[in-house]
């Protein structure tokens, strides 16, 4: 039976001097208390340029064990390693395929997770008993700070209560783990919105197994051929068989209401929104959606009521980098209202866009409909 300790967690904030790196913090006593914490296998939550993670001693079972209880998390479910410096690689993995390296140069510190064979010192709760580990250096001064100060890899998913969605804001971390973590350190909204693109390196062909922070293009434009595992490629969920990286086969982000993804281009795309809103509206449900600016500007055109829906803006169809900063945070706040049917808005999977359609996809647990 699970004891389940309550936890006096402390949100702590830390102020990045602007213009200055992660070198200036170090030596913050709260960066050096979250590190000592980090140390004696406690957990803290920080930001990172992506989402905020949630962080314990990456080589000390004990401590991982303490994530997964945290968050709810199915125990084959592998953590990301968190390096601060190129060297720390060495500990993780017995050798850095020249592919890997490569990427590693261009993309890190940087929202690039790389799956590599595993060494002999990443316990196997961190792995989800596989024999493959995934590293990233994250692109975040707080997360360097602190990654730095404690000295040891830190295993960090994302941190939020498993089947929620991402948490890009300190406040999003409070409501879903306080009580259950030592530390929080906020340092305001993250920038990207969307998690690192996770990047099997194990053949001989890079295979993207979640998009995210770093575009497929991107990618290409330094090691050549990129493949996108075939569920993603298909937008589906891993129901039956082993998936390549197991976080596929869980329902992800899924908001309260259910909730249906609309494809397509517009005008056809907006008019096809608009009449389904009205449809739902007509049965009497609390229809709550994720729109671009362009869909607002359409319904201000048309002249279309949309005053007793609950709209959250995303940002321009045009700008993935603006929608993937939002999407998260609308989700949320969307929960938070007391909205009965979802409609999400489908957008152009180009660049950091195929990561926001994949999270999309989840959030409507698949249910596609195009326009
Ligand atoms: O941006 C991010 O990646 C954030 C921040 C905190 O760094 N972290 C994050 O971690 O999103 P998490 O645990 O929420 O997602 C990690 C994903 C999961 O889908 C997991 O299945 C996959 O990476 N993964 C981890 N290790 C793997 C491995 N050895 N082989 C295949 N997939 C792996
Ligand atoms: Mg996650």
């Amino acid at each position: 039976m699970e004891v389940r300790m309550q936890k006096n967690t402390q949100v702590l904030q830390v102020v990045v001097p602007p213009g200055r790196g992660p070198d200036v913090l170090l030596s913050s006593p709260v960066i050096q208390a979250a590190a000592k914490v980090l140390q004696q296998g406690g957990l803290v939550a920080f930001p990172t340029e992506t989402v905020y993670g949630l962080g314990a001693n990456g080589l000390d079972s004990e401590a991982v064990a303490g994530i997964f209880a945290a968050k709810g998390r199915p125990a084959d479910n592998p953590l990301i390693l968190h390096i601060a410096a190129m060297e720390t690689l060495e500990q993780i993995v017995p050798e850095v395929p020249p592919l890997a390296r490569r990427l590693a140069q261009s993309f890190w510190p940087g929202p690039l997770t790389l799956v590599l064979p595993k060494g002999p010192a990443v316990p196997a709760v961190t792995t989800g008993g596989l024999d493959t580990v995934a590293v990233r250096m994250p692109d975040h001064p707080i997360a360097l700070a602190l990654l730095a100060a404690a000295g040891v890899p830190v295993a960090a998913p994302s941190a939020n209560i498993s089947g929620r969605p991402s948490p890009t804001e300190a406040a999003h971390v409070t409501a879903d783990l306080q009580g259950r973590i030592d530390i929080i350190l906020d340092g305001g909204p993250t920038p990207v919105g969307v998690e690192s693109t996770v990047l099997d390196c194990t053949g001989t062909i890079p295979v993207i197994l979640r998009p995210g922070g770093v575009s497929k293009e991107a990618l290409e434009d330094v090691v050549g051929t990129v493949e996108l595992d075939s569920h993603v490629q298909e937008g589906e969920a891993v129901t039956d068989g082993p998936a390549r990286s197991p976080g596929m086969k869980y329902k992800h982000y899924a908001p309260k209401a259910p909730a249906v993804l609309v494809r397509g281009e517009p005008p056809g795309l907006f008019m096809r929104i608009t009449e389904l809103a009205q449809e739902l509206d007509a049965q009497g449900e609390m229809v709550g959606l994720m729109a671009s600016r362009e869909l607002l500007d359409y319904w201000r055109g048309q002249g279309i009521d949309q005053s007793k829906w609950q709209v959250m803006s995303m940002g321009s169809r045009t700008n993935p980098g603006e929608l993937a900063a939002n999407i998260y945070r609308c989700l949320r706040e969307l929960d938070e209202t007391n909205v009965t049917q979802i409609i999400l808005e489908g957008v152009p999977a180009a660049g950091v866009g195929l990561a926001v359609m994949n999270r999309l996809q989840k959030a409507a647990a698949y249910r596609v409909v195009d326009a």
